[in-house]
């Protein structure tokens, strides 16, 4: 997602946590002077395009994303998962870190950002799914309703940004910079559309243990949508102008899915704060 779809995800789970898990986030956060989840969800976008020599970390870039070609079925470790640095291995690795309370605070404040960054990611269809190589549809180039954002708007950046800014009216400023309270307004709409019911259902998945398999889960999801919607609403011309056809699908698919990651955030976290089990 783009800065505008990792705050909203934070904003739903930062108004979901237990007191404690509050107060174990706010502690972390203090470190650096922050105060809310959403501070904090892009930062990992910060390193991963800067030099080594500048404080980057041109390693973290594929930890975003896992390529699952959309001919197959579901997650392979051995075919998907490089090295294991892909987001399907990362979240639970970053999750672990979290939860250990004997961790150095700065290390588990590092695993925070990420994990409130990598459940946003895991539930963008395209950062678990690409065609013919597209890479997540980074190389599939078209305009949104006429506009090619200088050359740069392409199938992924429509899924990471176009439609949310679009839709919910968000504007973003130089160097990525964010309206907070638009983003913490438009997570509230979205948060009084969930019912109690959804909430525990996309929830149930997170157990202690579990972490694994559920990240798996949420890639697989992310994986069916691309291949049902994603790519399957997607005119075959190349460089198509999409509009309001494919905005009126695309639109309630994004919605959707930073519901489920902000609850499932939320479960994340009320899991590594709460009491052991
Ligand atoms: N680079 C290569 N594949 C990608 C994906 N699925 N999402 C984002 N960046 C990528
Ligand atoms: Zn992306
Ligand atoms: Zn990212």
């Amino acid at each position: 997602w783009g800065p505008y779809g990792h705050a909203i995800v934070a904003d739903i789970a930062q108004s979901r946590l237990t007191p404690q898990a509050a107060q174990g986030v706010a502690a972390l956060l203090a470190q650096e002077g922050h105060q809310s989840l959403d501070e904090v969800a892009s930062w990992p976008d910060t390193i991963g395009h800067l030099p080594r020599s500048a404080g980057g970390a041109p390693e973290t870039l594929s930890w975003h994303y896992v390529d699952i070609d959309v001919a197959e079925q579901a997650y392979d470790r051995a075919r998907d998962c490089p090295g294991d640095a892909c987001v399907v291995e990362k979240l639970p690795q970053m999750e672990a870190v979290l939860a250990d309370a004997h961790a150095p605070a700065e290390k588990r404040l590092e695993a925070l950002k990420w994990v409130v960054h990598l459940v946003g990611d895991i539930h963008q269809p395209l950062h678990a799914a690409q065609r013919a190589e597209d890479k997540g549809g980074n190389t599939v180039r078209l305009t949104y309703y006429g506009d090619d954002a200088n050359g740069h708007m392409n199938l992924h950046s429509l899924w990471d940004s176009g439609v949310i800014d679009r839709e919910a009216g968000l504007v973003v400023g130089r160097h990525y910079s964010i309206d907070f309270a638009a983003a913490r307004k438009e997570a509230k709409v979205l948060d009084a559309a969930i019912t109690p019911d959804e909430a525990a259902y996309w929830a149930s998945d997170v157990t202690p243990g579990g972490e694994r398999r559920a990240a798996i889960d949420w890639a697989d999801e992310s994986h069916g949508l691309a291949r049902s919607l994603v790519y399957g609403a997607l005119p075959a011309n190349k460089g198509a102008d999409l509009g309001d056809a494919y905005s009126a699908m695309a639109w309630p698919v994004v919605q959707i899915r930073l519901e489920q990651a902000g609850v499932r955030l939320a479960a994340v976290l009320n899991q590594s704060f709460g009491p052991s089990p």
